[in-house]
């Protein structure tokens, strides 16, 4: 008689005993929700590439804050929208700027109990939507823009983030961010880098998030989506600079790059599931293409399983919901 040599079925025959030998565990305290605040809102303004996402105003932030807190949530990412735009992004380093107003809001509303992180880039700030400044030939230029990332690090510490992000990929961020922080005294606040960012298709519905003033694209300064190799080289100079948490973004079509970096990075590693990864669930689940609680659910999983320690994800509350069920 022939039989298996071993039969891997016997650990699936029931729910509790494959939950008893399930390899990986979302928990709401791995989930990041990203948020978007606009300026001059009355009320929460629907984005419509992303059905279920908002523009928040002041209070339906701090509602969205509050309802994280009690989530159980790891932490929440905001992101300004600001009624006016310049050259230079000036609203990014106005104290009284969108952003660092909301920073401020939320941190009175939930103080500690909610790690409170601030996108740190200029492109929702600058009229071109760029990442950074540009130099007299329309090119982004790095180290003027390093100097505004500075003042914004500043800024958004000094509104009470607990984490920086800086997320327009010019090099030597990191370190600069680093020492402005510390020089003014933020010595506690993090840095989470986003090391790994890809110039990726995948972000269209943000720019619908953030009223995107954007011509072209961000090639001169986002990753190729080729590059696995150079990840890696990416990561090792923000260790370099001195990144608390270091990011892959996108997720779902970089979790090759995820693992590479889970196996080698000495802290924390976040994962970013964009607002294009959001999109595309959501419409084929509005199709009745694709059973939608399932394929969030699956889609989070595969990105914890490829090596993340945390998740920003636009379903964080509604996961999180999920997983206390
Ligand atoms: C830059 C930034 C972007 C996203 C997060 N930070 C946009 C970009 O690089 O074009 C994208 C997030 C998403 O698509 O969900 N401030």
């Amino acid at each position: 008689m022939s039989f298996p040599q071993h039969r891997p079925r016997r650990l699936r025959t029931t729910p509790a005993m494959r939950r008893l030998a399930s390899e990986t565990k979302v928990a709401p305290s791995d989930l990041i929700l990203p948020v978007f605040i606009r300026e001059d809102l009355s009320e929460p303004k629907p984005i419509t590439s992303m059905p279920g996402v908002v523009q928040h105003t002041t209070a339906s932030l701090i509602l969205a804050a509050r309802d994280a807190v009690a989530l159980g949530l790891g932490g929440i990412m905001l992101f300004g929208i600001p009624a006016v735009r310049d050259a230079q992004g000036s609203a990014g380093t106005d104290p009284f700027g969108v952003l660092n107003k909301a920073i401020r809001d939320v941190r009175a509303a939930v103080g500690d109990e909610l790690v409170i992180m601030s996108d740190l880039c200029l492109d929702e700030f600058t009229d071109h939507g760029h990442c950074g400044v540009l130099d007299a030939n329309g090119v982004v230029d790095n180290d003027a823009t390093l100097e505004i990332y500075a003042k914004m690090a500043v800024a958004q510490a000094a509104a009470g983030a607990h984490v920086v992000a800086p997320s327009g990929m010019m090099d030597g961020q990191v370190a600069v961010i680093r020492e402005a922080l510390d020089d003014a005294g933020y010595t506690s606040v993090s840095v989470l880098a986003y090391a790994a960012k890809y110039a990726s298709a995948f972000y269209g519905p943000f720019r619908e998030a953030v009223d995107s003033q954007l011509q072209g694209d961000r090639r001169s300064y986002q990753m190729d989506p080729g590059n696995r190799r150079e990840a890696l080289h990416e990561v090792e100079l923000d260790l370099a600079e001195g990144a608390d948490i270091v990011m892959v973004k996108p997720a779902m079509s970089y979790l090759d790059i995820l693992a590479d970096v889970a196996a080698m990075s000495p802290v924390p590693v976040a994962a970013y599931q964009i607002s294009g990864e959001y999109a595309m669930i959501e419409a084929a689940a509005a199709n009745g293409w694709i059973n939608r609680r399932g394929a969030i659910e699956e889609s989070v999983l595969g990105i914890k399983r490829a090596g993340a320690d945390m998740i920003l994800t636009y379903w964080a509350a509604e996961l999180a919901g999920w997983l206390r069920d």
